[in-house]
């Protein structure tokens, strides 16, 4: 039944000349149950496994930005009516793993994102993680829309449950950051190695840093080339 589901992946995804070498990494990397009740359309060779087990899911991950290199990304979904959508351009280094352990949860990430050696983890039924485009996640990243374990105050109410996690367009996570959660970090910000986010901040274009992480500075903007080359092109230009 796999074979089917590849073969109509591959005539609608691939040229000719491609297809038989995507079909044969396709069929050794997805493991879904009966087709007809999951979709999983993967355009990216570098995933190296998808298991999917329960009905209703889908799973999406588009093309990998040219001119890149590495990286090796595992799904893996457990329960039912999940969807993890990775757009086009994504770029991804080291180990990249995507656990969803819950009903009707999903990840959706932007276009042209990148991320290093990280986890993704959801846990709890209908809870959303949602990252922007043209955003960055470094090395180390944990990315948890839960706490794994439930947590009562004295009243016996649950105080715990993780519902969201949205980090917003063209923003830097430094390495080894925790991102909890319930949380949010809006369009533009950086987020200091080492953080723990634990909140949902509002204001677009912060430094976000610490444990627990706390705005450092406003009203910054990054850029993905390197000071040193910033200040060569700077040089440059005014010699002109
Ligand atoms: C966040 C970062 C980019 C900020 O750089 P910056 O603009 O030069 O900021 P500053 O060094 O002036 O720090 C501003 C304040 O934030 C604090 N701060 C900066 N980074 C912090 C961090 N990771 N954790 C806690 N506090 C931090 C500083 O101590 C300073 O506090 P103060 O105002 O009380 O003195 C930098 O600290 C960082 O984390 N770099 C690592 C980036 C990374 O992971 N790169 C990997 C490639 S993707």
């Amino acid at each position: 039944m796999n074979k089917i589901v590849a073969d109509l992946i591959c005539a609608f995804v691939f040229p000719k000349k491609k297809r038989r070498d995507f079909k044969k990494k396709l069929l050794q990397k997805i493991k879904i149950t009966p087709p007809p009740k999951n979709t999983v359309i993967c355009r990216s060779v570098e995933v190296s496994k998808i298991v999917v087990e329960g009905i209703g899911n889908h799973v999406e991950i588009g093309e990998k930005r040219t001119g890149t290199s590495g990286g090796d990304m595992q799904i893996y979904v457990k329960g039912d009516g999940n969807k993890i959508v990775v757009g086009d351009g994504f770029c991804f280094g080291g180990e990249i793993r995507i656990d969803i352990l819950a009903n009707n949860a999903s990840i959706v990430i932007g276009k042209n994102s990148t991320m290093n050696k990280s986890h993704i983890f959801m846990l709890e039924d209908n809870s959303t993680i949602e990252i922007g485009s043209d955003t960055i996640i470094s090395w180390d990243t944990n990315i948890w829309a839960t706490d794994a374990h439930a947590i009562f105050d004295e009243n016996d109410n649950l105080i715990n449950e993780g519902e969201s996690v949205k980090i917003g367009d063209h923003v830097w996570i430094g390495m080894g950051t925790k991102i909890g959660k319930n949380t949010q970090i809006p369009d533009g910000c950086i987020v200091g190695w080492g953080s723990v986010v634990t909140k949902r901040f509002t204001e677009p274009n912060c430094i976000i840093a610490g444990v627990p992480a706390h705005v450092v500075k406003t009203k910054c903007r990054w850029d993905i080339r390197p000071p040193s080359q910033i200040l060569k092109e700077e040089q440059a230009q005014a010699a002109k």
